[in-house]
């Protein structure tokens, strides 16, 4: 008798948990979701079981969990002096921070609105590395359909790491469909045939449903045509920190009018794995893409950029978009309001330092221009960005 009763009592149990956990468990298995003040979601996810494992080449991939101890920033030789004209405040936390925190061995995964999610924010999961017609136009122009780039760009060494402060505005967004990002990127291949991997931040409202600044890191092996895609929306980065959300917002922004906040990126290669870390703020190691992600930058990249890219159907023709870069305004000397890249370094080798030749570059100047200072005695800076459509870009 009262062991039929232990067994009703038992079964009911269960099934009174099992639609508790239906009601409060998202579906993704998360350990602990946190609801941030900014309206975003936080799920802590099981590292183990983050998306990066569905990538065809990581299935038995092992985590690193972080970069070898040789290989820490504190390792590099820095070769260049440290004098800098203004020094904007760092941003590292996270507003989603405020409630809540996600526990070791769970990373915090943002959680998506799926009905905006775009097909260049999850493309179709192709991971064919095929090359294309290898035929080389020698760079004459690189204005791809749909991007416009205001860049400081670097080439002709065996780059295994770029680095810059970034400072964080919120530029002008026109369409749901474009987006406005400030970065470091690490390329290799030709400008309709390369691989990439990207770190900073961005406005995107097809990934993210909103036009806050938020980081994020991004990747492709084919000119962004079939592979790759923004934060963990895909498998292919890995991420190990507990502490950062790829995709969170970033708070403070500056005010062209008032205080300057920046963010700091580094992108770099552990020599012991070959994996690509991606630092955030000079300590905080959000994650990584394991060499397999990639073809040709498994090795090394060929080029650095540091700077801003529009994404919009209406760059190259008029009218304009009026979707803006960098804080969207002009940028002028000594005017401290506009996008702004400063201590941009290239690590070669154990040795991190201002690139020996870099120029800058606009493929819309009228729309998104740049302006380099460098000298012999202040670290060189970078300021680029503008309004999109206006006056001179009709
Ligand atoms: C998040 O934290 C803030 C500050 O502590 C608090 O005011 C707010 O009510 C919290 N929000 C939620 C959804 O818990
Ligand atoms: C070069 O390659 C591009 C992209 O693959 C292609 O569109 C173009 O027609 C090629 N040009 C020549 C001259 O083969
Ligand atoms: C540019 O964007 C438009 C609109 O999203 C799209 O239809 C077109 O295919 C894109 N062009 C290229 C070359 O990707």
């Amino acid at each position: 008798m009262g062991f039929k009763y232990l067994v009703i009592l038992v079964s009911l149990q269960t099934v009174l948990c099992s639609r508790m956990v239906e009601t409060t468990l998202p579906k993704n298995h998360a350990v602990l979701s946190i609801q941030s003040e900014d309206g975003d979601i936080i799920d802590c996810i099981d590292i183990y079981k983050q998306p990066a494992f569905d990538h065809p080449a990581l299935r038995d991939h092992k985590i690193q969990m972080s970069p070898s101890q040789s290989q820490s920033p504190s390792h590099h030789v820095e070769m260049q002096p440290d004098a800098s004209r203004g020094s904007p405040k760092t941003v590292t936390t996270q507003i989603w921070h405020k409630n809540g925190s996600c526990p070791k061995g769970t990373i915090p995964v943002r959680r998506a609105e799926g009905k905006h999610l775009p097909n260049y924010g999850r493309k179709r999961a192709v991971f064919s590395h095929h090359s294309s017609q290898a035929n080389d136009s020698n760079g004459q122009h690189w204005l791809r359909h749909n991007y416009s780039l205001a860049i400081l760009h670097t080439e002709g060494y065996a780059y295994i790491g770029g680095k810059a402060d970034i400072k964080v505005f919120t530029p002008y967004v026109e369409l749901d469909d474009e987006y406005s990002t400030s970065r470091v990127a690490l390329k290799t291949g030709p400008y309709y045939d390369f691989e990439a991997m990207e770190s900073g931040w961005q406005v995107n409202p097809t990934v993210y449903g909103d036009r806050q600044t938020r980081l994020f890191v991004y990747w492709t092996t084919d000119a962004a045509k079939e592979t790759g895609c923004f934060d963990l929306t895909c498998p292919g980065f890995v991420q190990t920190s507990n502490e950062i959300a790829l995709g969170a917002a970033i708070y403070p922004i500056s005010d062209p009018n008032g205080l300057p906040y920046q963010i700091v990126i580094f992108i770099y290669k552990d020599p012991y794995t070959g994996n690509w870390w991606v630092e955030y703020g000079e300590q905080i190691n959000i994650g990584y893409w394991p060499p397999e992600v990639f073809a040709r930058l498994r090795v090394h990249a060929e080029t650095v950029q540091w700077g801003g890219e529009v994404h919009s159907s209406r760059v190259g023709v008029s009218p304009h978009t009026a979707t803006a870069m960098g804080s969207g305004q002009y940028p002028v000397f000594m005017a401290h309001n506009c996008g702004e890249v400063n201590r941009m370094r290239v690590l070669i080798g154990n040795v991190l330092k201002f690139p020996d030749w870099a120029f800058e570059y606009a493929d819309e100047y009228r729309c998104y221009d740049v302006y380099y200072i460098h000298d012999y005695v202040f670290d060189p800076e970078f300021y680029y960005g503008g309004p999109g459509k206006s006056y001179g870009c009709p």
